[in-house]
């Protein structure tokens, strides 16, 4: 595996988006974060500056992260592939496996008291199985990483309420019930609840 720490500095396994890329995007924020949140893969504005969730999905998790008294800074951000795919179309099965490791190390070493999946793909990729966001989205559920295993938390993507008004009220529920699970942001006792659940 060609990963220093957290970051991946070369990789050649997808044919396709070694093509597409223009670098590799890692994921960002302390390497010791409560609150890891999951997207799909890189966009454009993502492949452009480097950063996971920097173009309009961005600005919109960011706006549900200032609600729930989150700092972004504060919180880990990552993508099950991280290299943009051509014309923004789903990672391939073959791509996501190819680069499952890499996010397997970055939640081992994370430990996070919560795993946050943005949307579908992130959804299935982690609790293998297919998955309703809309009807699952606030439901939390065990998942195995490695050998080890973390919980997960079911969201909608945030592009989800840039296409559907009817979504935004369910994605900013469960950023804020993900500040309330991992006893962070605003009214935070420093305890996680994830116990109670
Ligand atoms: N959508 C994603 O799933 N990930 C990003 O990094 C940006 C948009």
């Amino acid at each position: 595996m060609s990963m220093d720490g957290l970051d991946v500095t070369a990789c050649e396994q997808c044919p396709a988006l070694c093509e597409s890329r223009s670098r590799i995007v890692n994921g960002t924020g302390p390497a010791d974060a409560d609150l890891l949140f999951v997207g799909e893969a890189p966009g454009e504005h993502e492949d452009e500056q480097g950063e996971p969730f920097v173009g309009r999905s961005g600005d919109v998790l960011d706006a549900a992260l200032r609600d729930a008294g989150i700092a972004r800074d504060d919180v880990r951000i990552t993508n099950c592939v991280r290299c943009r795919p051509p014309d923004n179309r789903d990672p391939h099965v073959e791509e996501l496996a190819n680069c499952r490791d890499y996010l397997d190390a970055e939640i081992e070493r994370l430990d996070p008291s919560l795993v946050v999946t943005l949307g579908k793909v992130p959804s299935e990729h982690l609790l293998d199985r297919s998955i309703a966001v809309t009807n699952e989205a606030g439901d939390t559920f065990d998942a195995r990483v490695g050998d080890t295993s973390c919980r997960v938390l079911v969201s909608v993507h945030p592009a989800a309420t840039l296409y559907d008004r009817s979504q935004e009220e369910t994605f900013e529920t469960t950023i804020a019930q993900a500040a309330d699970l991992a006893g962070v942001g605003e009214g935070e006792t420093g305890q996680s609840r994830l116990g109670e659940f």
